[in-house]
């Protein structure tokens, strides 16, 4: 059954770029869910800002269309809908300027948590630090959310560290990684620190590769401008990716605290070895099936970003050295998959004969869809005529092992925002670790860009470029298919 509900305490939330894409597709519903979960304790008020010239009700009418579109049929209740929409307010403000903050500064009342999630392009995030602090809006409980991207470089990223600091002390800062967010990503530390089974085989000694995918069918349409300033490696790879293989190869933090925990992401993401040229191989989907290809979306003929790229890194400590991590990650790919999958090495000694149906053990981690986890195991074949070995799963799905709940179990955003609200900040990135990301990232970035490579076409609805199975290949292992 799905945790308890722990009401939070009454709060003012401000979500500058309230009419934007994110703030209509995930934050405000998410905090519709939870409003309906009763969650969200009654005198709790959240305000839209953005430049729109907007009142409240006008605010109210988008947030109700929003939760129309983004929220299943069956959970929108009218009268809910109607309480929820009469803790909405709204404020026009110029985040460069002066005008609305007076009027949001109004809105704010004593005596509840104030949040401000920035929901808006980092070029204006120090001048809502500013202005949150000369109108005296913020003071030293409140607490500021920001989203990826967070810099395009080790560089951009400590000047938006700095740009914060100058405002807010880090134990108020909440850097957004979605992916920690996700249900069973906790999961992965409940797995490895809950359970005394796997931990001791949890090392290179035992086991033979980590593969890490982010499969999706989406292309970048729509988004191609942005996209392609940026590319998979910094989309998707420095961040998401980055964070869950810091969950599998970190050592076992004293205690599930937020500085805890990222003291242990940290020194792993510090121990990654840089990655040789050889080791990467980045993609493009080509148009087909009557579709645009990446270089249609993006508008640009000649784009030399990235859509797809798959990696082998290393980790150089006692606990990894000698077992390589595969990622990968692309648009326009055959599923939308994303999984974790631990190999486990050879037993030391066969007794049986059948050496042919002898299989790793493999324990994958399915984040979406079907959360779940499945364990390969080997058995015998049942039936008389000798000792055969075959594989099996041992599989948990949590739709299956929850029933009904699994329906209820919370999206990213919805425990996220919660988190924030509570204070905890384990499940968001300390500025230390945003930049070590890049600092591993960005000499990747300038190899590729200083070669002038080119990624290679791939056929949209295909598993990536063939090279990438290259990369496996060439050390005796295979990737994993990817399927929904
Ligand atoms: C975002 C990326 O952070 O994550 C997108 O910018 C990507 O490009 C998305 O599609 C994937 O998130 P999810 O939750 O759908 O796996």
């Amino acid at each position: 059954m799905v945790s308890r509900v722990i009401p939070v305490d009454p709060f003012d939330l401000v979500i500058f770029g309230g009419t934007g894409d994110l703030a209509r597709r995930k934050i405000l519903p998410g905090l519709y869910r939870r409003f309906l979960a009763g969650q969200m304790p009654p005198d709790s008020r959240i305000i839209g800002a953005a430049r729109a010239e907007l009142d409240d009700a006008g605010f109210r009418l988008m947030v109700g269309d929003a939760i129309a579109e983004f929220v299943p049929k069956d959970r929108q209740d009218k009268a809910q809908v109607a309480a929820f929409l009469d803790r909405i307010g709204y404020v026009s403000i110029d985040a460069k300027g002066t005008g609305g903050w007076e009027q949001l500064k109004g809105r704010m009342r004593p005596n509840v948590v104030r949040a401000f999630y920035f929901s808006v392009a980092p070029a204006l995030f120090g001048d809502l630090a500013e202005r949150l602090h000369a109108h005296g809006i913020a003071d030293a409980w409140s607490r500021i959310v920001v989203e990826k991207p967070f810099g395009r470089d080790l560089a951009s990223a400590r000047a938006l560290n700095a740009v914060l600091a100058e405002h807010f002390d880090e134990h108020q800062i909440y850097r957004i990684d979605h992916y920690l967010g996700k249900e069973t990503v906790q999961n992965l530390m409940a797995v490895r620190f809950a359970n005394i089974l796997f931990e001791p085989l949890w090392k290179a000694e035992y086991i033979d590769h980590v593969q890490i995918t982010v499969a999706e069918t989406v292309g970048v349409e729509g988004r191609g401008a942005y996209y392609d300033k940026s590319g998979a490696m910094r989309d998707m790879v420095q961040n998401h990716l980055m964070q869950l293989l810091c969950l599998i190869a970190m050592e076992p933090p004293y205690h599930f605290d937020p500085d805890a925990v990222r003291d242990e992401k940290l020194k792993v993401i510090r121990a990654l070895d840089a990655v040789k040229p050889e080791d990467i191989v980045r993609g493009q989907y080509l148009g087909g099936g009557g579709q645009g290809g990446y270089v249609e979306h993006s508008e640009n003929p000649n784009s030399r970003t990235e859509s797809y790229i798959a990696l082998k890194c290393h980790i150089s400590n006692w606990r990894w050295k000698g077992t390589p991590f595969y990622l990968r990650t692309g648009k326009r790919l055959r599923a939308r998959a994303s999984e974790i999958a631990i190999t486990f090495k050879e037993p030391p000694h066969s007794i049986f004969d059948d050496a042919k149906g002898w299989r790793e053990n493999v324990l994958v981690i399915r984040l979406q869809p079907n959360e779940g986890m499945n364990l390969m195991m080997m058995i015998k074949e049942p039936g008389p005529g000798g000792m055969r070995l075959m594989q099996v799963p041992l599989d948990m799905s949590f739709a299956d092992a929850l029933g009904a709940d699994a329906e209820d179990i919370p999206d990213a955003y919805e425990r996220l925002i919660m988190d924030v609200i509570r204070g905890n900040q384990t499940l968001f990135m300390r500025g230390d670790e945003v930049e070590a990301a890049w600092a591993w990232a960005d000499p990747i970035i300038a190899g590729w860009e200083g070669r002038g490579d080119r990624p290679q076409g791939y056929d949209p609805g295909s598993s990536g470029p063939e090279d990438a199975l290259m990369l496996m290949h060439r050390d005796g292992r295979r990737w994993r298919e990817i399927k929904g």
